[in-house]
């Protein structure tokens, strides 16, 4: 296509960097025992590590913010020393706070500017692939605010009341439509400055970052995720990642 005719609609978007939230501070209560979650291995190579190399896999990420354990910001510095990102990717560090919305506004807080796109990226989905990353920045580019990779559900979802005690059954409410769920996944990709000002103005408790956008009553919108994308939370998602991994190396030598 020559320049003439090169459709003029995403404007200056189409080419502006983006920069990568990587929230990784997290301790990894559910996984049980050990290093803090971002720092156990996948096939020898810290989780963390897979999850930058996802996101920089993608030719317009320019910079990526890794939000990492107070205790262990010098341990990520060097650990990313020690592993090779693409030249054209810059990396920063800093410490992340208690809760993932606080280290996620600390990632931001350490941006610089000239990104206009941000994405943010659990740390525990190392896996995701890169076309999951870039049809995320598409969908941002293409001039939505807020941008999440959904799945539709596998299992039928109930709303219940709380036990009477710890352990006891819960009453079962409601059964919303499973078509019209979907499960969220990370990278979610944002305006910039639509983000900072969800983070400056949402208080509440919220798991995800496109929930803040909500709140605002901004528009968020879906594209496809991807499986491989899914989050290690509890023991067996290690042997889930495993195995992908493995697969990964039989069939593209990765
Ligand atoms: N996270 C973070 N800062 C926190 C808590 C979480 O940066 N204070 C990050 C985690 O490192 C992870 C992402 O947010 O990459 C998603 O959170 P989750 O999967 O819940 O990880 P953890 O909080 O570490 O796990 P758990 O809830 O089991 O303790
Ligand atoms: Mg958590």
């Amino acid at each position: 296509m020559s320049d003439e005719s090169r459709p003029p609609a995403a404007g200056a978007r189409s080419e502006a960097p983006v920069a990568a939230v990587i929230p990784a501070a997290g301790r990894g209560v559910r996984l049980g025992p050990g290093a803090p979650k971002a720092l156990r291995t996948l096939g020898g190579t810290p989780m963390l590590i897979h999850a930058v190399r996802a996101l920089a896999a993608s030719r317009a990420v320019r910079l990526v913010v890794v939000v990492a354990p107070p205790e262990g910001t010098a341990e990520v510095k060097s650990l990313l020393d020690a592993h090779a990102l693409p030249e054209r990717t810059d990396v920063l560090v800093v410490p992340g706070g208690s809760s993932r919305q606080e280290s996620v506004r600390l990632g931001l807080d350490a941006l610089p500017p000239g990104h206009d796109i941000v994405l943010v990226h659990d740390a525990a989905r190392p896996l995701v692939p890169v076309d999951t990353v870039d049809a995320v920045i598409e969908a941002v580019r293409a001039g939505a605010p807020a941008v999440v990779p959904a799945l539709p559900l596998a299992d039928t979802v109930k709303q219940v009341e709380p036990a009477a005690a710890p352990g006891a059954p819960e009453p079962v409410v409601a059964t919303p439509d499973r078509s019209l769920l979907r499960a969220v996944q990370t990278p979610q990709g944002f305006d910039r400055a639509t983000l900072v000002r969800a983070h400056e103005t949402v208080t509440t408790d919220v798991t995800d970052d496109a929930s803040m956008v909500e709140q605002l009553g901004e528009r968020v919108v879906t594209v496809p995720g991807h499986e491989e994308a899914f989050k290690v939370t509890r023991p067996l998602d290690l042997v889930l990642a495993e195995a992908v991994l493995a697969r990964r190396r039989l069939t593209d030598g990765f």
